[in-house]
């Protein structure tokens, strides 16, 4: 199958990419990306991806592309068959989207739109999209199921914009029945892929905790703001679905096995079904590291809810697939890829 991957030069597109290839499937790779995320060098190449380059030995296929320009996107469709799209491209910070909504939601809507019109256009029958937890808003019960209510009470742009995609597709998959839809829904991806080479490179300070403690541990920053202890969870801080960003790549890789027969639209969580806390992520991390991470705990932040995880059976029933690594793998990993790369790749 010759795969396109959008947001291929990101966090999770740049392990998704590893993965594919090293699955030794058959998967052939076309990348795109406007790197407005990502650092490229001197001839417009994404580095993480020269990296993903590197450790498999193969040259990765890659043009410097924005899906809001759909003239440049259509020459790559008329150029090569895509059997599957891997949908990764968006703006992803929460705080950013409140600031920024417009340029949200005309980024990452429009792109999808782009792109889904291009799909049918030149018969892509096959589309996995990458969203996110935030589409289910405050959990009404725990752990969430793909059955969950979504679309209530989603606290920012970004998250609208992941829901909305969602059902602009579902729509246009029921239109097509052709067309088979799989949608990926994130919890909290973390870590790095274990040679060190590629990792998460935020912007800026981080939003993320674990980027956020990785920074302090290395001395790039100085405390780590524990955002509010009074919710009601063990310890009082908040609790999340952390999974290994290699797990997560390789949930895309068991999505693509789907496509052997036609399908209804297909929605699976990616999580590892359990949550911990900020204090039980810090203190994991200063165990697997030997540092200690200053803390001051601050107000919560607005639309914080307490207690975030999944219920990941489905996918493990469907997918075949299920989180493979744990805390421990995750903060050496974490770890490995930072102290190699203090300054990212810059
Ligand atoms: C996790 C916990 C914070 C930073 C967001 C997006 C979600 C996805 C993942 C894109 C919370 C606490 C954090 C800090 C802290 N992104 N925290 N100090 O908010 O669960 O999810 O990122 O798809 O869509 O909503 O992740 O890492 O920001 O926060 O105490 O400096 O860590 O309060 O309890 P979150 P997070």
């Amino acid at each position: 199958m010759h795969i396109l991957v959008t947001g291929a030069a990101g966090f999770i597109g740049s392990h998704t990419v590893l993965e594919l290839i090293e699955a030794n499937k058959g998967y052939t790779v076309f990348c795109v990306d406007n790197c407005s995320n990502a650092v490229a060098d001197s001839n417009g190449n994404a580095i993480c991806l020269n990296r993903v380059s590197q450790i498999v030995n193969k040259p990765i296929p890659f043009k410097n592309l924005d899906l809001c320009d759909g003239s440049a996107l259509e020459p790559i469709f008329k150029e090569q068959k895509f059997d599957a799209v891997i949908h990764l491209s968006a703006l992803k910070s929460v705080a950013e989207s409140i600031a920024e909504p417009l340029e949200y939601y005309s980024n990452n809507i429009l792109g999808c739109l782009n792109l889904v019109k291009m799909c049918l256009k030149y018969n892509v029958t096959n589309f996995v999209f990458s969203s996110s937890a935030t589409v289910y808003g405050p959990p009404e019960e725990l752990p969430i199921t793909e059955k969950s209510q979504t679309g209530k009470g989603i606290t920012n742009p970004y998250g609208q914009t992941k829901y909305m995609s969602e059902q602009i597709m579902m729509d246009v998959a029921k239109a097509n029945p052709n067309w088979n839809l799989i949608i990926l829904r994130y919890f909290n991806p973390v870590g790095a892929h274990k040679s060190g080479l590629i990792g998460e490179d935020p912007k800026g300070t981080p939003n993320n905790l674990m980027p956020y403690v990785s920074q302090v541990a290395v001395g790039k920053l100085e405390v780590l703001t524990i955002h509010g202890d009074t919710f009601d969870t063990i310890d009082g801080t908040g609790v999340r679905d952390f999974i290994h960003v290699v797990d997560l790549a390789k949930g895309h890789v068991q999505a693509l096995e789907r496509f052997k027969n036609p399908i209804e639209t297909e929605i699976y969580n990616l999580g590892t079904g359990v949550g911990y806390s900020v204090k039980q992520m810090v203190e994991a991390f200063e165990k697997v590291t030997g540092r200690k991470i200053p803390t001051k705990i601050g107000e919560a932040r607005k639309g914080d809810v307490a207690s975030v995880f999944c219920d990941p059976k489905l996918a493990e029933e469907q997918l075949g697939w299920k989180a493979e690594l744990g805390l421990e793998d995750m903060c050496r990993d974490l770890w490995n890829w930072q102290t190699k790369n203090p300054k990212g790749f810059m």
